[in-house]
């Protein structure tokens, strides 16, 4: 049995399909285009059937990646098999993933059907699949409450209808490593054409045993784990990507397993996929936590001081994160920005150096001093702007009287590239900005959430603000970064802004084909 272990990503799909605001096509791409260069197998990117922006993400990612096989979900019918294969037609490689509920719990109560039933929906649904393409992936949904007799049933079927994956989700996250990793040796052991599969195993965290599960299931010979970056999902998320990639590469040693995953790309990827997705990573977190490389106690710091090893079990480096200890000022050249930027990790396609040159002059004459993660903000507000952004923050100016609980503010905006003043108070100064962006653009938002944090370290760090607005029972979810706190949340506003204007635009897209399509059927 060979020792590589197949990562399959599910970040854009199950991780995805659990925030409160789902992400645009352009952050899918990133994040997409970031996972590539991290090195997973697989990414499973969506569900296609669920929905038309589903369907062009996933099309639109398909297009793009080549380097990491793209895969799309769909459950056991034939009008999700033919949006999968439909979305995915255009990638170099592609995966359709079918599934459906095995446990009793679930065929009984979800589906309403006997396991016969299931059975032989799943059999079609590979069948059907295999149309497309070769590499199809069946999932038994809730296989770890599945009754042992009728899963090993199903993976033979499966495997004979020609699934050359399969799938064992601890759905509910309900099993611990001990009857996990049974339940794999028991298919490897039972299951006649086991040999003609890769099995691969998805669990969820809903006990906090999803890496423990997967670790058991890869020592049974599992070969292929499912996960997501800082283990983002459905309730308490998946197995986490960077923790299973961490522990196979620091134990080597034990389990002799290897992936391909480039370590070095973690630090960074799970930083665009916490920001992108407005989800913050536990300090303690294991790997990707702010404290996960930092050493408290003094008897610990005394023996890293004597020697690293005595309480460090893999390097903070290891998974690219470079302390930086250059001191960037408006005197730095070009050369210097690039290099660091390099060092980092990016590459000169990522952002535009013109651009990312100009903003960190402005930046470090507010600043003084600019760090890595200053110029990591800046790239990222830079992807996020679009050409065809309605509304552009020109302007911000406010003043406050905090006895008296008073603030006036004054903004310029430009709406479709014409500007716009206009001036408010409010209770606070943050209050009064958002009152002069309503003014100024006849447009008022529903703020569901507001999130004021910081990005970097101490006196030094950037403000970040997080807001998570309503509309049109659609959640969207807006970032702002600035030295100032007023201008990160006049920012966050500006974005969500842009974001409903695109979302209208699409709606009034949408009502305009149902118009044509009305008059054409007179
Ligand atoms: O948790 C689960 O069972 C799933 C399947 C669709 C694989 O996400
Ligand atoms: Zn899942």
């Amino acid at each position: 049995m060979s020792n590589r272990v197949l990562i399959f990503d599910t970040t854009l799909r199950d991780g995805e399909q659990a925030l409160a605001a789902s992400l645009t096509v352009k952050e899918k791409l990133q994040i997409a285009l970031a996972l590539e260069r991290l090195g997973v197998d697989v990414m499973e990117v969506g569900f296609p059937v669920s929905s038309p922006g589903d369907f062009h993400s996933v099309q639109t990612i398909a297009k793009t990646i080549k380097n990491s096989r793209v895969c799309a979900l769909s459950r056991a019918l034939e009008k999700d098999i033919d949006a999968a294969a439909q979305a995915l037609s255009v990638a170099e490689q592609f995966r359709i993933h079918t599934f459906i509920s095995t446990s009793t719990i679930h065929v009984e109560s979800k589906l309403k059907r006997t396991f016969d039933d299931v059975l032989d929906m799943a059999v079609g649904a590979v069948k059907y699949a295999r149309r497309f393409t070769d590499d199809v992936e069946f999932s038994c949904e809730d296989a770890g409450r599945t009754p042992i007799d009728n899963l090993c049933r199903m993976v033979e079927a499966a495997i004979k209808a020609g699934a050359r994956t399969i799938n064992i989700p601890d759905t509910v996250g309900y099993t611990v490593p001990s009857e996990f990793g049974g339940i794999i040796q028991t298919l490897f052991n039972r299951v006649p054409n086991i040999d003609q599969a890769v099995i691969s195993v998805h669990c969820h965290d809903d006990l906090g045993l999803s890496v423990a599960n997967s670790i058991a299931a890869v020592e049974m010979g599992a070969r292929q784990i499912e996960c997501t970056i800082n283990g983002i999902g459905e309730r308490a998320g998946n197995c986490s990507l960077e923790e299973i990639a961490m522990i196979l590469a620091t134990r080597k040693g034990l389990l002799d397993l290897d992936t391909g995953i480039n370590a070095k790309e973690i630090h960074r990827t799970s930083s665009l996929v916490s920001q992108l997705c407005n989800m913050p990573i536990q300090a303690n977190k294991a790997i990707v936590g702010t404290n996960a490389f930092s050493h408290s106690s003094g008897i610990h710091q005394d023996g890293m001081l004597k020697a690293k090893n005595t309480y460090e079990i893999m390097t903070p480096e290891s998974i690219g994160l470079n302390r930086n200890n250059l001191n960037m000022t408006s005197r730095s050249g070009r050369h210097v920005i690039k290099h660091r930027m390099e060092e980092m990790g990016y590459q000169p396609g990522d952002y535009d150096m013109d651009s990312l040159y100009e903003q960190f002059l402005t930046l470090a004459d507010k600043k003084g001093q600019v760090f890595d993660y200053d110029l990591e903000a800046l790239v990222y507000m830079e992807s996020q702007a679009q050409d065809d952004d309605q509304y552009k923050l020109q302007h911000l100016m406010v003043h406050s009287d905090s006895t008296e609980g008073v603030a006036t503010a004054t903004v310029r905006i430009a709406v479709d590239g014409k500007d716009f003043t206009e001036a408010a108070t409010g209770n606070g100064p943050v209050d009064a900005a958002y009152n002069a962006i309503a003014r100024a653009t006849q447009r008022q938002i529903n703020i569901t959430n507001y999130k004021l944090g910081a990005k970097g370290e101490g006196q030094n760090a950037l403000g970040q603000v997080d807001i998570t607005a309503k509309y049109n029972e659609q959640m969207f979810h807006g970032v702002g970064l600035a030295t100032d706190v007023v201008e990160a949340s006049a920012q966050a506003l500006v974005h969500v802004m842009n974001l409903v204007y695109r979302a209208d635009k699409v709606a009034d897209f949408k009502q305009q084909i149902h118009k044509e399509r009305e008059l054409g059927g007179v």
